[in-house]
């Protein structure tokens, strides 16, 4: 599970992938995650907060609903486990997942500037 998560990070994120034992690290720190062949989501619940930590899906399978689908899964649990909020940051270049979390109901609550390698961070929220 971690090595498959692990290729298909690599694939989202080929400038910064993370390795399957940085995925196992996250899952021994409390983060679940979800994975299957064309997508993952990572996310950790502390209190009634959830901060999503990653989400990609393979490139081959985008536009199809997939990320909203994870999004929804997450949200499904979380709730379950008693979270009301979820926060993350997304690079402000990162249009195609900021069109993303503004359609699943996300908005945007904060800027850190030059936070990505001089790209400014967009932080964003969503009471759930
Ligand atoms: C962002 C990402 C997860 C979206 O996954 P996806 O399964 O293709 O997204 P969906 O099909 O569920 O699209 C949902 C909405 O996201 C937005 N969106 C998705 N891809 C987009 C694109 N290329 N350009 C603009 N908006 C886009 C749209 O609002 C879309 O709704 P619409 O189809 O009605 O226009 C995917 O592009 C990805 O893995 N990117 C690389 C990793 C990454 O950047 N992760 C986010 C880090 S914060």
């Amino acid at each position: 599970m971690f090595n498959k998560v692990a290729d298909l990070h690599k694939l989202c994120f080929p400038h910064k992938p993370w390795s399957a034992d940085e995925f196992r690290d996250l899952k021994k720190s409390g983060c679940e995650i979800v994975a299957s062949d064309n997508g993952f989501i990572v996310w950790r619940t502390v209190c009634d907060e959830s901060e999503i930590i990653t989400i990609g899906v393979h490139p081959d399978a985008r536009g199809a609903g997939i990320a909203i689908a994870m999004l929804g899964l997450m949200e499904h649990e979380i709730k379950k486990a008693g979270a009301n909020k979820i926060f993350l940051e997304v690079s402000a270049e990162n249009m195609p997942a900021i069109n993303l979390y503004k359609k699943c109901g996300f908005i945007q609550n904060g800027r850190r500037p030059k936070y990505y390698d001089g790209v400014d961070a967009i932080l964003m929220q969503k009471d759930i």
